[in-house]
């Protein structure tokens, strides 16, 4: 731990302790933890977010044996993956042990939990004892946190404690796994890939199709920045850039490096090297590009395959009020 000392995790737990809420760092995006057992917490929590009330929260606990705690039953193939990729980018979805509250389940009959694999997180959790219920700390709508800066801005003070440890690791959020039917189901692509998971559960995993919106926060266009998204092949860039120049809109792009050649006048926002950096800079990217007034971010997907497919779902998120019919 570098910037958290002891010291700033207990008074974070003081705080979660007296049913405050605290944002703390993950390695996929910053959470914004209330005690998962309060639900005076819990209630501040979705009004402090701005979260419709039936959307469930993750749980997030310290150790693969809580899990047991909070289900009331865990298949076989929930057991493999907590035990495979705990800590780690992956929430599991399993019918909840009787007692989770409401404001966690969104009044169903499943929950949602994982552990992080970050050490602020985990010493957290740890000092903490019992779960915290963390959707990501940014407003309802707004693209997630990587950064303590993207939470103080989204939230200020209605934190009582931002525990600050630099910018997330994977910088997508976690791979939520359904796993209360007869096969499991990928309901968010994230951090853990679909082809990790389908090795270790040794067959073919599907990605439920967000137009079904199983889960509440995998709503069409739940990841909107100011700027209008528009996904565009490199090859295309140029024409697409000129055009909206033409029209007199700020045109800013992200696209892998090496990046092409742009028309003068574009915003050209800094190049991710690699799909794992693409995922890590996506959001502060997106940001970005609303700090700098552009009307459009012009954005050239990652091949879509492991770590690319859940960049490429929260570009097509982000475009959800532009790109679709
Ligand atoms: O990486 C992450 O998962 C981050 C960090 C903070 O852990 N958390 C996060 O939480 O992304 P949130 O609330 O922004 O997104 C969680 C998603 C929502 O779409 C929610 O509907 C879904 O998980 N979810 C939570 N519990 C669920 C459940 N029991 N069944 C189905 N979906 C669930
Ligand atoms: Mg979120």
């Amino acid at each position: 731990m570098e910037r958290v000392g002891r010291r700033e995790i207990e008074c974070a737990v003081a705080a979660l302790r007296r049913g405050g809420l605290i944002a703390f760092p993950t390695e996929t995006v910053y959470g914004l933890g209330a005690d998962a057992s309060n639900r005076v917490a819990l209630a501040r929590l979705y009004v402090v977010k701005g979260r419709p009330p039936d959307h469930p929260v993750i749980v997030h606990v310290g150790d693969t044996a809580d899990l047991d705690g909070w289900a009331a039953e865990v298949p076989d193939p929930a057991r493999r993956l907590a035990a495979e990729c705990w800590p780690g980018p992956l929430t599991l979805v399993v019918r909840c042990a009787a007692g989770v509250p409401a404001e966690v389940t969104g009044g169903g009959e499943t929950v949602g939990i994982r552990v992080p694999d970050q050490p602020v997180a985990l010493a957290l959790l740890r000092a903490f004892g019992g779960g915290i219920a963390a959707p990501s700390a940014n407003r309802f709508g707004r693209v997630s946190p990587t950064t303590a800066d993207h939470v103080r801005a989204d939230l200020g003070d209605e934190v009582d404690i931002i525990l600050d440890d630099g910018p997330c690791r994977i910088g997508v959020e976690s791979t939520i796994v359904d796993c209360t039917g007869n096969v499991p189901v990928i309901l968010r692509p994230g951090g853990v890939t679909r082809e990790l998971i389908a090795q270790l559960l040794q067959r073919s995993v599907s990605v439920e199709d967000p137009g079904t919106v199983r889960a509440p926060g995998t709503l069409k266009s739940h990841y909107t920045p100011r700027a209008q998204v528009l996904i565009v092949e490199a090859s295309e860039l140029w024409a697409q850039a000129e055009n909206l120049l033409a029209a007199r809109r700020r045109v800013a792009v992200l696209a892998p490096a090496p990046l092409p050649a742009l028309p003068d006048g574009v915003v050209a926002l800094d190049s991710p090297g690699g799909v794992d950096e693409y995922a890590a800079v996506l959001f502060a990217r997106l940001r970005e590009a609303d700090g700098l007034d552009a009307d459009i971010v012009l954005a050239v997907p990652p091949p879509d395959t492991g770590l690319g497919a859940a960049v490429n779902d929260r570009l097509r998120r982000a475009a959800g009020r532009g790109n679709e019919p």
